[in-house]
């Protein structure tokens, strides 16, 4: 695990370059990349940051291929919608690009049916499962597609992507349906997540983590004991590629160790 502890204010266009070269390097390696979204607040900034020139213009999009690594069970047009800010903050921008974007590839979780008597988060995950294994490469129940880059956020209880503390993902192996342990009634409070196992399985993960709110869930899950159940950001510890925390000086604040040490 490599920790990058970054000043606030240079945070989101550090992070940007950080993820425009490595979409580059997948795309030379391989001829395309796949892209995993992380929802909340920290990534809009990193997301705008990527989304004006010169850096937008520095990735291939027209080869690259984004999915989303949760969702909340609300219409797209929702103010909840990950998509909704990851659309305003990023992918309108790429696809207005015109002829140098065709081919870009954007697949959210269809909560197109949230608000009515239709569908049903389960339907989604199974749909957005389905969605993954065409386009990723299926294999069998037990393969998981390599994502070529996974951006994940960490709440201040530990929580990563839309995996709780304590909370069942109900179905899965790729893509599961999670109840917010407070907020299951409110809406938003179901969501429809990647699986820990699926993003895991990433060739490249960053975990986006600012602010002093969050400075001692940090230190917890980068320092201290404790299992991936009570604290799922922890998932970091499995996972089959190389794992980037990028820190802000104020989240960083109760770390022991300084930037760029591995664990
Ligand atoms: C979401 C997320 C979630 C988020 C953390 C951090 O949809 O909310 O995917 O895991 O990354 O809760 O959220 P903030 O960036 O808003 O603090």
């Amino acid at each position: 695990m490599n920790l990058e502890i970054v000043e606030a204010k240079l945070f989101a266009g550090v992070v940007a370059d950080e993820i425009a070269q490595v979409l580059g390097e997948a795309i030379e390696e391989r001829g395309s990349a796949t892209l995993v979204l992380a929802g909340g607040s920290t990534p809009a900034s990193v997301y705008r940051a990527l989304a004006v020139p010169p850096r937008i213009e520095s990735v291939q999009w027209e080869k690259v291929r984004v999915y989303l690594g949760d969702e909340r069970w609300v219409p797209p047009n929702d103010a909840l919608s990950n998509f909704r800010m990851a659309s305003e903050t990023l992918l309108h921008n790429v696809q207005a690009r015109g002829d140098s974007s065709r081919g870009f590839r954007v697949f959210p979780v269809d909560t197109s049916l949230a608000g009515s008597n239709q569908g049903s988060p389960k339907s989604s995950a199974r749909s957005y499962e389905d969605v993954i294994r065409t386009n990723e490469g299926s294999g069998g129940r037990d393969s998981f597609p390599e994502f070529d880059l996974v951006l994940l956020g960490m709440g201040d209880d530990g929580h990563t992507a839309s995996l709780f503390p304590g909370a069942r993902v109900e179905a899965g192996p790729l893509v599961g349906v999670v109840e917010h342990p407070t907020e299951a009634h409110k809406p938003g409070g179901t969501r429809i997540t990647m699986t820990a196992d699926l993003l895991t399985h990433a060739r490249r993960m960053f975990f986006l983590v600012t602010g002093e709110g969050k400075a001692s869930m940090l230190k917890q899950v980068l320092e201290e004991e404790g299992s991936e159940a009570q604290y799922p950001a922890r998932l970091f510890k499995r996972a089959k590629g190389a794992v980037t925390f990028f820190v802000d000086t104020g989240a960083a604040t109760l770390l022991s160790r300084s930037a760029g040490t591995a664990s």
